[in-house]
This record gives C-alpha cells, sequence and structure tokens, in this order.
C-alpha cells in the first residue's frame, strides 16, 4: 500500500513499479482509486457524476462508494499475484473494511508512506499535467515534455485535472491531515509501516522503492 499527501509522487512511482513488474515477469496490478473515480467520470456513469462533486471540491467519496469499488477491483484476475493500492484507504473505516476483506489469506505485506514537505506539494500538484491517452504523469518544471502540452510517449494532448486548483488542493492537504494522517499510527502500531524520503528525485525514489519492496 502506498501512502502518502496528495502529491507525494505515489501515482507516479507506482505506474512506474508496474510497468517493472510487467516487463520482468512479476505483474503487480496498480489500483488507483483516484484513477478509476476519474474514468467513471469520463465514461458518464451515475457514479462519476456523483463522485465528480466530492472530487472537485477536494473532498472524498463517501466510503461506502469506495470501500465497494476496491473489493470488487482486488477480486480481479490481474490482482491475483499481488497488487498496490494507491490513494487507499485514506479513512479509518476503509482501512477497517480492507482488513476485513483480507482477512488472514492475503496480509498486507507492507504499507510505504511517501514523505514530503507539505511546502513542496502545493507546487508539484499545479504544475502537474496527464496525458489525456495513456495516463503518463508529467510536471511542468520537474519533468516536462520535450514539446510543452504534448506527451512524450504517444503524443497524446497534456491535460490538468480538475482537482489540482489551488483551493481544492488545499482542502485536499486539509482532508489528508484530518483523515487520512491517522493511518501513519494505525499501520505504524501493526509494525506494517516503512517510511521512504519521496522529497529526492523521482529515479532516487525508485530505486530506494524497489529495494524496499524486495
Ligand atoms: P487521487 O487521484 O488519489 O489523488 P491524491 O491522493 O490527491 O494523490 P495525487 O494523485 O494528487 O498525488 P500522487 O501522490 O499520486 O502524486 P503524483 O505521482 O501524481 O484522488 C483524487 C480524488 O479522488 C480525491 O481527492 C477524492 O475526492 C477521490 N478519492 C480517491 N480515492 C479515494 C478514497 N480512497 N476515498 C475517498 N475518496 C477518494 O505526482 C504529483 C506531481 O508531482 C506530478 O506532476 C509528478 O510529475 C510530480 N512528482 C512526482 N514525484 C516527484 C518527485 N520525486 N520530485 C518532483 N516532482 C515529483
Amino acid at each position: 500500500m502506498f501512502l502518502g499527501a496528495p502529491g507525494a509522487g505515489k501515482g507516479t512511482q507506482a505506474k512506474q513499479v508496474a510497468e517493472r513488474g510487467a516487463a520482468t515477469g512479476a505483474p503487480i496490478a496498480h489500483i488507483s482509486t483516484g484513477d478509476m473515480l476519474r474514468a467513471q467520470v469520463s465514461a458518464g456513469t451515475e457514479l462519476g457524476r456523483q463522485a465528480k462533486g466530492f472530487m472537485d471540491q477536494g473532498q472524498l467519496v463517501p466510503d461506502a462508494v469506495i470501500i465497494a469499488m476496491v473489493q470488487q477491483r482486488i477480486g480481479e484476475p490481474d490482482a491475483k499475484s499481488g497488487w498496490i493500492l494507491d490513494g487507499f484507504p485514506r479513512t479509518l473505516p476503509q482501512a477497517e473494511a480492507l482488513d476485513e476483506s483480507l482477512g488472514d489469506s492475503t496480509p498486507l505485506s507492507a504499507v510505504i508512506y511517501f514523505a514530503v514537505p507539505e511546502a513542496e506539494l502545493v507546487g508539484r500538484l499545479t504544475g502537474r499535467r496527464t496525458c489525456a491517452k495513456c495516463g503518463a504523469i508529467w510536471h511542468v518544471t520537474n519533468k516536462p515534455t520535450k514539446v510543452a502540452g504534448v506527451c512524450d510517449l504517444d503524443g497524446g494532448e497534456l491535460t490538468q485535472r480538475s482537482d489540482d486548483r489551488e483551493e481544492a488542493i488545499r482542502e485536499r492537504l486539509d482532508v489528508y491531515r484530518s483523515q487520512t494522517e491517522p493511518l501513519l499510527s494505525y499501520y505504524r502500531n501493526r509494525e506494517l509501516l516503512r517510511e521512504i524520503d519521496a522529497s529526492r528525485s523521482p529515479a532516487v525514489v525508485f530505486e530506494e522503492l524497489l529495494k524496499l519492496m524486495q
């Protein structure tokens, strides 16, 4: 499980770990609740319509919706050989529901906390751009594309997330502090928590992450 504030780099690293896993014959499913919700929004489903209101305000989507979505997702065939949870759980009820659904058969192997000073997070989020085609994550200064607004990987158009506005970012950070940060002690008490200094470059973070995961 990858745990950390908005903009800590969880999605960037989870994508790379999943790509490395696929390339080396050790597949691991990247399960991002944020990506799943955005897919529902793009598809124009009822769930997406309801979720969009919460997301654009920087608030959490209700637990019951998210828990059902994740329970279904971790039962899918590509998750059988292992998964990384990115963005879930975010509240104590979500963490408890996860414990219940995993039971003793599929124990959680580790919770990796991406530590980044808050002052750095706002700049990461306001500068983030995402490829509309492949979902690759870029940044206008930290990880720029060769041509502004165009994905290096497939020429897709880069878009800015609707919750990466400064007002929504402030709300997301508040929500993180009040509802998600308490999960650090929840997992520390179970001796599952590992911390990584995620304020360093993405390449350095990736190398350390791989060592930690191995
Ligand atoms: P979600 O999509 O999960 O957003 P988040 O947690 O706010 O996390 P982010 O995606 O913003 O950050 P990240 O850590 O993945 O950073 P990234 O790698 O992109 O959730 C969105 C919304 O959905 C929520 O607000 C909520 O409404 C709803 N939701 C989702 N899950 C939910 C749940 N469980 N319960 C209820 N509601 C839920 O990196 C950010 C930027 O920084 C990028 O531009 C990147 O290039 C750059 N960067 C990354 N690493 C580095 C580095 N090491 N150095 C410099 N720059 C870096």
